[in-house]
């Protein structure tokens, strides 16, 4: 992760916000190699799950909206995450992403009380388990190894012998009113400063207009998904669509994460890719589920992000809420750990059936074949557009060895971008820059070319580092211009990957870019 984050801010990808005044926590901005990746993978999604489909149709909703619709989607009650206090180093942590374990050691005698702090208690067999103390850790991908090492050093610590019993690890949300107090911060090392979990909303709340009371308050919108629902109406008696259909949206979602962490993972300023899909409340829901979760599966190959770093994680029944059937969280294989990428929910009919009731509109649809009325059911695919960024850029990401100018093997570091995410579609380099006649041919084809596709013009430094300096944004074809191409007209087109060279004329060079980037 280090050499992918230094890598994205040296080279214009993403940057901290409000760098110049020392960053602003959960929050990002996309420099202008950045911008262009990101609005590639918004097109790419655009047009492969909106435009090429003939039951999806978009929408662009406003980010505020009238605040009962939060009312209605349950947003104001219940869009919280338990928060933990260290009341002396002044952090805050997620009760659920913060992990501990009581140190359970196994004697053939009782301790003593003054070493341990606690009783030691037969556990069967002659022998005897004392608690001597608390270890808490943060979630990450080695969460259990640190527990288990800050265990065994507290044991060495206080010189205790006996053996080490198997830690029971648990998250803070079930952490008794005894076990708290003892629990040591992951801040300070010392137990006695947690304080007991307790909700808090993430909705980034503001004020419309210029009173600032409680008539006046509204949320900048924590997902894209409830727009769409309270269109439903709007869009239906537009009358272009037909139960199964979906609608799509992108753009931005804010959530005010009390731990935003993992580079852009967990922002509170982000963009989200939804769609509601509308089906019958007696249509298959899980074929159409899987149908949706295979879908993007194949997407996201075709963008670059292999099958072989994705996961299915069934959120388990007794964790769903009331009305969902189901969700499926499609995981990445993301350097700091297995995380969710794109989540899958058949939510049924609640949303439509909450904003019917709450603004007392029907949400009704009249399925002619059917011949009934019904509140369509949905299924819900929700990504954000930041996660498949950063998902496609660990997946790019890549060191290996390339010949210098000399020949000699130096590190190379490539991003193996698809062409359809690439920033720079296409790098054009005169050989050298003193030759008009060579570096005029080059300008006219560069100009040629950037009427259509984002092209990169340069001209300074030896042939092979400007070849590197493409490699890196993840470029996928360099084509120079040389002496060749003076009398033939042809040029040395180069592929990233393979770094493979071969001749090619202006005509193919079009027909290669229009067939690999649409
Ligand atoms: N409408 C459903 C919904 O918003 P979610 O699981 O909370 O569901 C959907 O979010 C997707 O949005 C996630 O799978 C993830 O890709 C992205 N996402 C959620 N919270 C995010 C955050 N704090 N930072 C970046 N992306 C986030």
């Amino acid at each position: 992760m280090d050499a992918l984050v230094s890598l994205c801010k040296r080279r214009g990808f993403i940057f901290p916000s409000s760098d110049i005044y020392g960053g602003l926590n959960g929050f990002f901005d996309y420099g202008p190699l950045g911008v262009e990746m990101k609005n590639n993978i918004k097109q790419a999604w655009w047009r492969d799950f909106v435009q090429r489909r003939d039951d999806m149709v978009g929408l662009d909703s406003s980010i505020i909206h009238h605040p009962t619709t939060w009312k209605a989607s349950g947003h104001v009650d219940n869009f919280t995450d338990p928060l933990v206090d260290c009341k002396v180093s002044k952090q805050r942590y997620r009760a659920d992403q913060l992990f501990w374990a009581a140190i359970n050691v196994e004697t053939d005698e009782p301790m003593s009380l003054a070493l341990t702090g606690l009783e030691s208690h037969p556990i069967g067999a002659g022998k005897f388990g004392t608690v001597i103390g608390y270890v808490s850790a943060l979630e990450s991908d080695r969460t259990n190894e640190e527990l288990q090492e800050k265990a065994e050093l507290l044991k060495r610590k206080k010189g205790i012998r006996g053996t080490l019993r198997p830690l029971v690890i648990t998250d803070f949300t079930y952490a008794s009113e005894r076990d708290i107090p003892l629990i040591p911060s992951p801040a300070t090392g010392e137990p006695g400063s947690l304080t007991p979990p307790r909700s808090f909303n993430m909705m980034f709340q503001t004020y419309i207009g210029a009173l600032r009371d409680d008539s006046a308050v509204a949320y900048l919108r924590p997902e894209t998904a409830q727009g769409i629902f309270i269109n439903f109406k709007n869009v239906l008696d537009t009358g272009r669509v037909k139960v199964p259909f979906g609608i799509a949206q992108t753009g931005k979602a804010f959530r005010n994460e009390i731990n935003p962490r993992n580079f852009t993972f967990r922002s509170r300023e982000f963009e989200q890719m939804e769609i509601e899909y509308f089906i019958a409340p007696d249509a298959d829901w899980q074929k159409c589920h899987r149908d949706w979760i295979d879908s993007a599966v194949t997407w996201l190959e075709s963008i670059g992000v292999p099958r072989t770093d994705l996961s299915e994680y069934a959120h388990p029944k007794e964790k769903l809420s009331h009305y969902s059937k189901g969700t499926v969280d499609l995981m990445f294989k993301f350097p700091f750990g297995v995380q969710e990428l794109w989540g899958f929910a058949a939510r049924g009919d609640f949303d439509l059936t909450q904003h019917q009731q709450f603004s007392g509109k029907s949400m009704e649809y009249f399925d002619e074949v059917a011949k009934k009325k019904y509140v369509p059911h949905v299924i819900e695919p929700s990504v954000g557009v930041d996660r498949i960024f950063l998902a496609a850029l660990c997946a790019a990401y890549t060191e290996d060895e390339a010949p210098d100018e000399k020949g000699k093997l130096e590190k190379r570091t490539v991003l193996r971008l698809s062409p359809r995410l690439a920033p720079v579609k296409v790098a054009v380099l005169p050989l050298v820059k003193n030759k008009p006649e060579l570096v005029a041919m080059a300008e006219q084809l560069h100009a040629r070319l950037q009427r259509k596709y984002v092209v990169f013009y340069d001209q300074s430094g030896a042939i092979g580092r400007r070849y590197r300096r493409q490699d890196e944004i993840g470029t996928p074809w360099c084509v120079t211009v040389d002496f060749d191409s003076l009398t033939n007209g042809t040029f040395t087109l180069r592929e990233r990957d393979s770094m493979k060279q071969e001749r090619i004329d202006e005509k193919a060079l079009f027909a290669l870019l229009d067939e690999r980037l649409y």
